[in-house]
């Protein structure tokens, strides 16, 4: 296994060969429920009827051009997401990491069109994940991933919720940005405060630091309502989004908004691949199911995932709380969450674990309400046999 490939990551032994909505088949034919959904990323699920068509069409037509020829879905995309996002501009990426290296570029850019090229650093937050290229690894804060790549760009973490700490750092620093995940996802499905957002927002109002919102993978509705810093009403200055946008397809979109959005002169950032006719097809496909009322379906199964968690936390001492919004969810746990993912993945239940103690649970958006109560019904099971058999792992304090 793995012959040729770099050894990077930990993979299951199954090959998985087909779908059709959160279900996923292997090989011999096992059903899987996925409720992992690629990490945050397949929103339709898998297999969905009109995504193959749309990109049937599609391959027959055109797939690549580069960016220096139009198609027709680049504006149609372009301006439903800025309607979606309350933002005026996007520049289409192929992944997450490019959307938040596209973010740091705009915000130095932004420093050298005021006049204070000096403000180059940036600053983050404990906890946070922003990807693995060198800009956006810079801004992730967990050691591991970062150290064997030392030296990366100057950058300065701040605890979630520590608002006077956030105040000093940026009015002492003046940053070029402030880069945050309104629900950080790799650092254990939390959430921030409304009021740590508003507050993050006034500080950089204050101090001219432009505030880029993560939501790569809160975002694109996964919460019930478009962005995640929606619920409590902030706005930022640039939203880096990617994972579900194109339902599956590789693609990340920056956004800025109007103060901002002429910001890149010609040529000063660029992309081979990013919002080609392929993925902008797919877009709109995903971009018409939210039209279509997809998210209040992730509101309705997500109140009914984290219902069913919280049971589960009246009724098991192993659980120690449910974490997140919509279909963003986490379970932190008295226990390894690597043991107790492990388990369920043996009874065909994708999720996967962050932190350390928080299994999570990020289904597609189209996952059913039967779905939902079967993935209820597995966790429920596993975490009672890991509570009855705490030996048999690691018990987390
Ligand atoms: C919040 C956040 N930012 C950035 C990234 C990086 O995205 P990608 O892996 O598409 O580069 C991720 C990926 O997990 C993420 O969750």
């Amino acid at each position: 296994m793995d012959e040729g490939v770099m050894k990077t990551y930990a993979r299951a032994e199954e090959v998985f060969a087909a779908g059709h909505g959160a279900v996923l088949v292997d090989q011999q034919g096992h059903e899987y429920l996925d409720f992992l959904a690629g990490i945050a990323v397949s929103a339709l699920g898998h297999g969905h009827a009109g995504l193959a068509e749309a990109l049937r069409d599609q391959v027959g037509k055109v797939v690549h051009l580069s960016n220096l020829f139009r198609h027709q879905y680049t504006e149609p995309v372009a301006t439903k997401l800025c309607a979606l996002t309350e933002m005026a501009a996007a520049f289409f990426t192929n992944s997450g990491a490019e959307s938040i290296e596209c973010a740091l570029k705009l915000a130095r850019k932004a420093m050298h069109v005021r006049g204070t090229p000096e403000r180059t650093s940036f600053v983050a937050l404990e906890g946070g994940f922003h990807g693995r290229t060198m800009g956006a690894l810079s801004l992730t804060h967990n050691p591991k991933y970062r150290a064997p790549f030392q030296p990366l760009q100057h950058v300065t973490w701040v605890a979630p919720e520590d608002t006077a700490g956030l105040g000093a750092v940026l009015h002492e620093q003046r940053p070029a940005a402030l880069v945050i995940e309104p629900i950080q996802g790799e650092g254990g499905i939390r959430e921030l405060s409304p009021a740590f957002l508003r507050a993050a927002r006034n500080l950089c109002n204050e101090t001219g630091t432009i505030l880029v919102h993560d939501e790569i993978q809160s975002g694109c509705g996964r919460t019930g309502k478009f962005l995640a810093a929606q619920h409590a009403g902030v706005a930022p200055d640039v939203v880096a989004l990617a994972k579900p946008i194109a339902a599956g397809l590789p693609m990340g979109v920056c956004l800025a908004n109007a103060a901002l959005a002429d910001t890149f002169a010609k040529g000063e950032h660029g992309t081979t691949f990013g919002g080609g006719p392929l993925v902008c097809r797919a877009a709109t496909v995903f971009l018409d199911a939210v039209d279509g009322g997809l998210l209040d379906d992730v509101t309705a199964r997500g109140a009914q995932l984290r219902a069913g968690l919280e049971q589960l936390g009246r009724e098991l001492a192993i659980v120690r709380e449910v974490r997140g919004r919509g279909l963003m969810l986490g379970l932190r746990l008295h226990h390894s969450a690597t043991e107790v993912q492990k388990e369920l993945y043996r009874q065909r239940l994708m999720v996967n674990c962050t932190a350390g103690d928080v299994l999570r649970i990020v289904p597609p958006f189209v996952v059913t309400e039967a779905q939902v109560d079967a993935a209820l019904l597995r966790i429920g099971d596993v975490l009672t046999h890991f509570q009855q058999n705490p030996a048999s792992a690691e018990a987390h304090p």
